[in-house]
């Protein structure tokens, strides 16, 4: 594969990985890329490497422009082992004394997963480095999403590399968010939903901190997927969108079921909701992974979950997916849970517990029906999924 210039002598070597399908728990059926960047000036850098088992090609790609030997700076936006696995093999090839140009915890990051004395220079927020033509100034991103987190902003071209922001989960030959057009969105909510969503207030932060740092960029190099040249504020204005988790009318009902009886309750409460205008989206765990539940989440103005009484607990199916919702902290919904039940009926109170601890408001105390739901039951849930929708189109107002 050949290197791609993205400005002049400015290069993506970074790689696409085609057969990825699992990135720590995400699902990416569309792979994924590790992007790299060179930068050729009076001093050549290197921005960022690629997870261990790729390093042949980021070398193939460097090699095709410039002998690796001759890059004099490696910078470290992010310590996470898909851009950083491929360092030991890197600084082999350019030199174990090569300074790494990174944040304070990007040092503390990398020392603690790599037992080398490298030479790391820990940068402040807005310091400067200047290569001869161009001059590289790097921005604390603490949180987006580690930590370590930094971008650079180089000029005089005006290009920010945004490390993990704005980037999509997609292994293409597509390198340029104008080529694959409208396409790319999709991704870029699911990454945003399943990487960032946490850290929706550090992201606010940052947009509106972006202007008056003196930043202008006419694009956005993420560490993942396409870049942006064509329409950055697209990509902005979506950011902004998604970080303040805005909501629609829209209601997702997740759930899974033993014996058929909580799809059933699902089903009739999807119809409630349909019912009462709200766009509805029925996800069972048996076909939806939780990260597709996730980008769904993120502008429903409802979270309706369902699960079987299994043992005292929650479905293992729901567990996992509440564990996963908990730790990526929706915000602005409102919530309800149902569930089939035998004898004791414990998992409405689980779900609810989840609720509270996503600081979610609980609207309703949960629906349980014991055993295989009858007709008034299936009017119930038909009605739980009405009195829901109105509360959503009531949050509209
Ligand atoms: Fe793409 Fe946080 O690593």
């Amino acid at each position: 594969m050949k290197p791609v210039e993205i400005a002049e002598g400015i290069y993506d070597v970074g790689v696409n990985d085609w057969n990825i399908e699992d990135f720590h728990g995400y699902s990416t059926p569309y792979g994924s890329s590790y992007n790299a960047f060179l930068i050729l000036d009076e001093k050549i850098a290197l921005i960022d490497t690629v997870k261990k088992g790729f390093e042949a090609e980021l070398f193939s790609k460097i090699s095709q422009i410039v002998d690796p030997g001759k890059i004099d700076i490696l910078i470290s936006n992010h310590s996470e082992m898909d851009h950083s696995g491929g360092l030991p093999e890197v600084m082999r090839a350019i030199g174990e004394e090569t300074p790494i140009f990174c944040s304070k915890m990007g040092a503390k990051n990398l020392s603690g997963h790599f037992t080398q004395p490298w030479n790391y220079h820990a940068v402040a927020n807005g310091e400067k480095l200047n290569l001869g033509r161009r001059t590289l100034k790097f921005i604390e991103t603490r949180m987006l999403h580690w930590p370590d987190s930094m971008f650079t902003y180089v000029q005089p071209d005006n290009i920010l590399f945004s490390s993990d922001a704005f980037g999509q989960h997609y292994a293409g030959n597509e390198k340029f968010d104008d080529v694959i057009g409208g396409a790319i969105m999709p991704h870029a909510k699911k990454y945003f939903a399943n990487i960032l969503m946490h850290f929706s207030p550090q992201v606010l932060k940052l947009l509106d901190n972006v202007p008056k740092m003196g930043l202008a960029p006419r694009m956005i190099c993420p560490d993942h997927g396409v870049l942006w040249r064509r329409d950055i504020g697209k990509i902005i204005d979506a950011y902004a969108r998604w970080s303040r988790q805005e909501i629609r009318a829209k209601a997702i009902v997740v759930y899974d079921s033993m014996w058929h009886s909580t799809e059933m309750m699902a089903d009739a409460i999807a119809s409630g909701l349909d019912d009462v205008g709200v766009e509805v989206r029925p996800m069972s765990l048996r076909k939806w992974h939780r990260s597709d539940v996730m980008t769904e989440v993120l502008d429903a103005g409802a979270i309706l979950v369902g699960s079987p009484t299994l043992n005292n607990g929650l479905f293992p199916t729901v567990a996992d997916m509440l564990t996963y919702m908990r730790g990526l902290r929706p915000q602005k919904k409102i919530a309800a849970a149902f569930g089939s039940y035998g004898w004791s009926g414990e998992a409405v109170k689980h779900i609810n517990q989840a609720f509270e601890d996503m600081k979610l408001e609980i609207v309703d105390p949960g629906l349980r029906i014991k055993y295989v739901p009858d007709e008034a039951s299936m009017t119930a849930c038909f009605d739980f999924g009405r009195k829901i929708g109105e509360r959503i189109l009531q949050e509209l107002k």
